[in-house]
This record gives structure tokens, C-alpha cells and sequence, in this order.
């Protein structure tokens, strides 16, 4: 285990701070098509500031024919003009820095859209200058594809392309033809693209899809997958029928990690560090680990999935937490996150009461901690007729619909639910909910909301050097469905108890403590006896201690 404390004074911001993702046609709409935009962000900065978070990584909001909104791009270095120009990203930024947060933008590197001139050119003819700068390859002699490689989101991941009679290959949808790394003059194109958006200013990059970014050259076909289902990793159908070894994550991929992050830290200065955090669904976890870097030359950070698709159980989540621990290289940085704009909400997932006490947990842990849009305010799963899904995932697979966490921010209990003016149509349907308190305007003056415990949660981390700095260690030996841990620095001790059960368990813990949060607000402050303390329903526990506290001695 290697927790580095000792330079708590030279964490970064990325390290310290509490990252909250926008998914911009989601957030707000300034201009009534229904469609969030960039201006609709602008206007909602404040809200950001006063929540108390440190950054935001906005999803992609570059023209896109909307194949998978806006992860299938045609111009990197522009705004779709159903999102604003790029007079409003200039906007958006210099806002972000004059109240204090960072900007870090999503960078679409594995494929682009089909729409794309680069794409258009290399499917004109086999000859073509851009030809290689696409997979493509021979059909079997059958006729069939060149190996089973499947699309994440379902069927062959091989398109044929009648034209120039050869297959290209797509990771995900059939119009996000994927990149070839292997190619010098695309690498030098992506890191272009790098450049323009850091002499612009931002502060930092979301890596989409960076596990898929390289594969095997030899096009061997991936074995069939025989291990059990993991209570950590989301089911994705067909997909988990093979062993995904040669379609993505080849050892070639951390040089183009590395040579991403010696970009980066070339326009980094100690005024202005900046960063990337890579989309890596590893969930071996000293695998997941390699995409740090040897020597931390790779990736800031790879996103930690671990919390998204776990069983909300203590084993499952106490092993997550553990596993990421010991993993994390010496000078590495953890990193949590509860959900995105690719998962069912967390509410969804565990119910409102639990996902309280799941945004103690993500704001708790030793890292740095993401939330997802709508998470403080405790949104819960859209519900989407089947003919308004519009997911290319949940059209080939209505389970795997990921529209249900893209719905409408629910601002207030307004048309709309303040997310677009009355009279228009939102792209996707608004939650109902939003009607029933689960919106900004009436849990803003409620002192028990999810979104006044979001802020407290962020303030109480904000103001704890154990809290984002210090050392993560695991109470043994707690009664079931409790899990607890201790954070410190110093003097800084505090000790977090999270009761995963619907009834009412004790600690586990002897000795003294001061309440300073609960997810209950039922719970009174103020000092406790910790061996006579019960935690209530799914309660989860922010407690100030002293040196001394003891453990049950039995499992
Ligand atoms: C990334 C994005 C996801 C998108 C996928 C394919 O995983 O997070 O939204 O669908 O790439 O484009």
C-alpha cells in the first residue's frame, strides 16, 4: 500500500479537488430547442461554484451527427452549433476560472464519425492518403468478417464497405470507424488536436474509450470467455462472451499514454498543472494499475470503475476499495466515481436512501472523486417509451439504455423541469419525479436534501486535510453490512461507518467521537460513546476522533 502524504502541501488540484461531470445537452438550455448548451452552462456556473466543486469535465460538445451523441465527432477543434461556437467555450472557461474551478474537456482519440473528412477521404478509394489511418482489412475467404471481434454495443464490430470491398472496424457503432494508432501522421493529428485546446487553456483531459485504443495487429481472434460473472464489472451481454485479449488494451497503447502525458506536462508549470484521466474499464485491478505508467509516465489517472457496477454490498465494495489501494503505484493518485453518462443512476441502482450514504462513500475516499450530473440532487433513472429511446446501445439492447441517465437536469418543478423553456419539446422526456422534490429549486432551501448534503459532504472534505489528502485504512472486523474506515493526517483523524442494511446495526468501533455528519437527518451531532452508538437505516457517518478507538476483536 502506498498512500503519499508527506507532500500534501504539493497535491494538485486535479488531486485535491472534486471533479463534477456536465453532459452538456443534459445540463440546461438557454436557447429553447430542448437541446442543452454551452451558454445554458454558462448560466448555471454559479450554481457549480456554490456546490463546491473544484472542476468540470464537460462531455463532448464538438459537430456530431449524433450516431452517439457527440462521441462520433467531424471536427475536433470546433462546437456543434446546436451547442453554442466557440466564442461560448472561451466563455465557459474564463468563467470557470474567474470563480475558482478547472475546465477539462473530453478528447475522442479511439474513432471519429464516419462523417468525418479524414473518414470520407480513406473510404473514397483503397489508395487513398487516409486509407491507413482507419482498420481495415480483407473478408474471409467465405466472405465473412476478418475475426470475431465484436462492437461493444453488440454484433460484429466489422462494417463492409462495398465500395472498396474491405471491412473497417468500429469499437462501437458502425458510423465511429476507429483510428489506427500505428499510423505516425494520425498520431501527430490527434496530438494536434491536444495542442489546440491546451493553448486554449484548458486544464485538463478526459481520454474517451483510451482502453480501446490499440489492438492486436495480427487481428487473432478472441478467445471465449469461461470465468464467472463478476459482482464488480457491469453484464454487457454478448460482449462478455469472449475474452476481450486482442480487441483492446495491446501493450502498445501506454506509449501513446505516454507520449499524451509528455504533451501534457509540457504546457503544465507549477502555476498551472494540468492532467488527463483515461476511460479504462480494467477491473483486474494491478491491471488497471499498468495505465499509470511505468514510472508514472502514463496517464495521470485511469478512471476507477470499480464503485459503477458493484454489487452495494460491504465484501463487494470494502474488496473495491482495497484492491484499488494496493494497486495504486507509489506517487500514483486513486480516483472514485459512482456513475456517468454510460450507467444507470446510482439512485437507480441502490435507492434514494443508500445513494446518500453512497455520496458519503465517493466523498470520503482517499482520491479524487467525480460526480455525475444530477447525482447531488439524488436523480434517479429516466423512464424512456421505447420510441423516444434514442441510445444506439438501448436500440440494439432496450436493457443497456443508456438514456436513462442523459434525461433532463431537473433544475425545478417547472415546465420542463426548468431544464427548457415551457411550450418546446426536451430531447429527452423529463423525469416525473422532478415534480416531487427531486429538483434544485425545492431542495435548495431544505436543510435535509440531497443537494444541501452534497454541499456539506463537499465543505467538510474541502476543509479536511484527512479528508483529501490523508491516509485511507479499513476497520477490521465490523459487524455485518458495516463497513468503516479511517482517514488521517496528523491530528486529523476521522473515522467513516456506512450501514448497507435497511435496519439498524452498531458500530463495531470502541472509544469516543464527535458526530460531524450524518446522511440522516435525524441524527443529532454532537460527542458519541461509538460502542453504544447504532447506526440507523443505510446511514452513513462522518465521526472526529481521537488517538485512541478500538475494534471488535472478533470477525
Ligand atoms: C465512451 C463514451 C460513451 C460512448 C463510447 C463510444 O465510452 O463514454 O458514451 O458511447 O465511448 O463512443
Amino acid at each position: 500500500m502506498t498512500q503519499d502524504t508527506q507532500n500534501i502541501q504539493n497535491i494538485q488540484w486535479w488531486q485535491r479537488g472534486v471533479i463534477y461531470q456536465v453532459y452538456p445537452r443534459s445540463f440546461y438550455d438557454s436557447d429553447g430547442d430542448g437541446l442543452g448548451d454551452l451558454n445554458g452552462l454558462i448560466a448555471k456556473l454559479d450554481y457549480l461554484r456554490d456546490l463546491g466543486i473544484d472542476a468540470v469535465w464537460v462531455s463532448p460538445f464538438y459537430p456530431s451527427p449524433d450516431a452517439d451523441f457527440g462521441y462520433d465527432v467531424t471536427d475536433h477543434t470546433a462546437v456543434d452549433p446546436r451547442l453554442g461556437d466557440l466564442a461560448a467555450f472561451d466563455r465557459l472557461l474564463a468563467g470557470l476560472h474567474d470563480r475558482g474551478m478547472k475546465l477539462i474537456i473530453d478528447l475522442v482519440v479511439t474513432y471519429v464519425s464516419d462523417q468525418h473528412p479524414w473518414f470520407i477521404e480513406a473510404r473514397a478509394s483503397r489508395t487513398s492518403p487516409k486509407r491507413d489511418w482507419f482498420l481495415w482489412a480483407d473478408a474471409k475467404p467465405d466472405g465473412s468478417p476478418p475475426n470475431n471481434w465484436l462492437s461493444a454495443f453488440g454484433g460484429s464490430g466489422w462494417q463492409w464497405d462495398s465500395a472498396t470491398g474491405q471491412y473497417y472496424y468500429h469499437s462501437f457503432t458502425a458510423q465511429q470507424p476507429d483510428l489506427n494508432w500505428r499510423n505516425p501522421d494520425l498520431q501527430a493529428a490527434m496530438y494536434e488536436i491536444a495542442r489546440f485546446w491546451l493553448e486554449r487553456g484548458v486544464d485538463g483531459f478526459r481520454i474517451d474509450a483510451a482502453h480501446w485504443i490499440l489492438k492486436d495487429p495480427d487481428l487473432r481472434d478472441n478467445p471465449p470467455n469461461t470465468a464467472p460473472p463478476s459482482d464488480v464489472a457491469r453484464s454487457m451481454g454478448e460482449y462478455d462472451t469472449q475474452l476481450h485479449l486482442y480487441d483492446k488494451g495491446h501493450p502498445n497503447c501506454h506509449a501513446v499514454f505516454a507520449a499524451y502525458r509528455r504533451l501534457i506536462d509540457s504546457y503544465s508549470t507549477p502555476e498551472h498543472p494540468r492532467f488527463a484521466v483515461g476511460e479504462i474499464h480494467v477491473f483486474d485491478w494491478p491491471e488497471w494499475a499498468k495505465y499509470y505508467g511505468e514510472n508514472l509516465t502514463g496517464l495521470h489517472m485511469p478512471f476507477n470503475f470499480g464503485l459503477v457496477g458493484a454489487a452495494w454490498r460491504v465484501p463487494v465494495i470494502r474488496g473495491v476499495v482495497e484492491g484499488v489501494e494496493a494497486a495504486v503505484p507509489a506517487g500514483g493518485w486513486p480516483n472514485y466515481v459512482l456513475g456517468n453518462h454510460d450507467e444507470p443512476r446510482i439512485a437507480g441502482r441502490i435507492g434514494r436512501v443508500a445513494a446518500r450514504a453512497a455520496m458519503l462513500l465517493l466523498l470520503t475516499l482517499r482520491g479524487t472523486p467525480t460526480i455525475y450530473q444530477g447525482d447531488e440532487i439524488g436523480m434517479e433513472n429516466g423512464i424512456i417509451p421505447p420510441d423516444r429511446i434514442l441510445d444506439p446501445w438501448g436500440k440494439f439492447n432496450p436493457a443497456m439504455n443508456r438514456d436513462v441517465a442523459r434525461t433532463p437536469f431537473q433544475w425545478s418543478a417547472g415546465p420542463n423541469a426548468g431544464f427548457s423553456p415551457a411550450g418546446g419539446q426536451t430531447w429527452l422526456p423529463t423525469h416525473p419525479n422532478a415534480d416531487s422534490g427531486v429538483n434544485v429549486a425545492d431542495q435548495e432551501p431544505d436543510p435535509a436534501s440531497m443537494l444541501n448534503l452534497t454541499r456539506a459532504l463537499l465543505r467538510l472534505r474541502r476543509g479536511s486535510v484527512a479528508l483529501y489528502g490523508g491516509t485511507y485504512q479499513t476497520i477490521p472486523h465490523t459487524p455485518e453490512d458495516v463497513y468503516a474506515y479511517l482517514r488521517s493526517h496528523g491530528a486529523d483523524r476521522l473515522l467513516i461507518v456506512l450501514n448497507f442494511a435497511a435496519d439498524s446495526r452498531p458500530v463495531g468501533v470502541r472509544g469516543s467521537g464527535d458526530v460531524l455528519l450524518s446522511t440522516d437527518p435525524e441524527r443529532p451531532s454532537g460527542t458519541v460513546d461509538l460502542a453504544a452508538l447504532r447506526l440507523h437505516p443505510h446511514e452513513g457517518l462522518i465521526i472526529k476522533i481521537g488517538a485512541e478507538i478500538g475494534y471488535n476483536s472478533l470477525p
